[in-house]
């Protein structure tokens, strides 16, 4: 195992690992308390986009970060929160979200065991004056009495950000990432997500399951991602959780006893500058840090993955990407077949180590013959141990 990068604190933490390890991140606050990381990182490596070195690493699954393509040139020669202010529909409210801890999102809708879990994440829909207003009150950090920091997180498809930023976008280097998108197999481009995060702002250890062409367009961000062959080390939350695709571990300051193997944790990260773009290839786990300048500003280019075809899938599965689909698959099983309590309920036994009867015990013979198709036999016990193991501990509602 690598170096933990220098300056970080120690591993153990006296106040706060104590805590449940559920929950600690809520009172997080990266630039009062000057926190670090708790795993070894690497740098990302940086390409020219006429480097085929840069759209090998793609390719072949790996971050890299894209300098010279212009992909987002007029937004990141324009756009600042003067520019945008007087484009925008004066009357549209967007998405701001506000926390004073870490980013972590979270969807109730999603919860389809009932756990007992309470975002301190709070969604607002606000006029983008009332943003950079809000962002003008002072915070505690500068002895405002503001405790929330601001997330500015929505769509560009939005109507409300007018015809002149729409113009912005569409003069985008659409070529380039058309080219990307044929020669990498890419799907559909889902979505493009505009985030404006202010300094202090931390967005929590997750992974989507899209491609990822992110750019810099405004002051600079840290970004980190850790490969999915960790996945066993940052027990995500379960699929049917509200927090579904979310570590359970606050990287900041991790509950070892609890969450033993993030110890092993070891990353990548880069400070992307405007200009820069990341690829972060689906279900690889991110993290960023807002904390250069006072506010930052990127946009996503999310595409969707092609599901590949069945005659060309490669058994046992070793793709560390795949893996997390085949862990993804036999939740989503599991919850179809018990029902969401229920299924929490058999996770949650088995994760303990307890007998197993009816149709928990037909429930697990069913996971064990699907995990014996797709994983190595002489691995895939310990393929679906991990699974569970403590990942399952999380109360449920009366
Ligand atoms: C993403 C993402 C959060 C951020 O682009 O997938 O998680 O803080 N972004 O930029
Ligand atoms: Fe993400």
């Amino acid at each position: 195992m690598g170096e933990r990068p220098s300056g970080s604190r120690p591993l153990s933490c006296p106040t706060r690992g104590a805590l449940s390890g559920q929950g600690s991140w809520e009172r997080l606050d990266l630039l009062d308390e000057e926190l670090e990381i708790q795993f070894p990182v690497r740098p990302i490596p940086r390409k020219d986009w006429t480097d085929p070195e840069a759209i090998g690493l793609m390719r072949v699954g790996q971050p890299v970060v894209i300098t010279g393509s212009n992909l987002a040139k007029p937004m990141v020669d324009k756009w600042t929160l003067e520019y945008l202010s007087t484009r925008v529909n004066p009357e549209a409210k967007m998405l701001v979200k506000r926390t004073p801890g870490i980013f972590m999102h979270s969807d109730p809708a999603k919860d389809q065991c009932s756990y007992d879990f309470e975002s301190r994440v709070v969604w607002d829909k606000m006029t983008f004056a009332d943003f950079t207003q809000q962002l003008e009150t002072p915070h505690r950090s500068e002895g405002g009495s503001r405790e929330d920091r601001l997330y500015l997180q929505e769509g560009l498809s939005m109507e409300g950000f007018g015809p002149e930023l729409a113009k912005d976008t569409c003069e985008c280097n659409w070529k380039w990432l058309n080219e990307v998108q044929r020669e990498l197999g890419f799907g559909k481009l889902s979505d493009n997500l505009l985030l404006i995060g202010e300094r202090g702002a931390v967005t929590h250890c997750h992974y989507d399951e899209q491609h990822n062409l992110y750019a810099q367009l405004y002051g600079r961000k840290r970004a980190m991602l850790i490969s999915p062959a960790h996945w066993n080390k940052l027990y995500p939350f379960p699929v049917g959780h509200a927090a579904d695709r979310q570590s359970q571990v606050d990287a900041y300051e991790p509950n070892l006893a609890r969450y033993p193997r993030f110890a092993e944790v070891e990353g990548v990260d880069c400070v992307l500058e405007p200009g820069d773009i990341l690829y972060m290839p689906e279900m690889w786990f991110h993290m960023f840090e807002n904390k250069y300048e006072p506010h930052s500003m990127s946009v996503t280019f999310w595409f969707n993955i092609v599901n590949p075809d069945p005659r060309s899938i490669e058994v046992p599965m070793r793709d560390p990407r795949m893996r997390c689909t085949v862990r993804r698959n036999l939740e989503k099983f599991t919850l179809q077949a018990l029902g969401g309590r229920k299924a929490a309920e058999f996770f949650r036994k088995w994760g303990r180590g307890e007998e197993l009867t009816g149709e928990f015990a037909a429930t697990l013979t069913k996971l064990r013959e699907m995990a014996a198709m797709l994983i190595d036999p002489a691995e895939s016990e310990a393929f679906l141990r991990e699974l569970v193991s403590s990942r399952y501990d999380i109360p449920v509602r009366a």
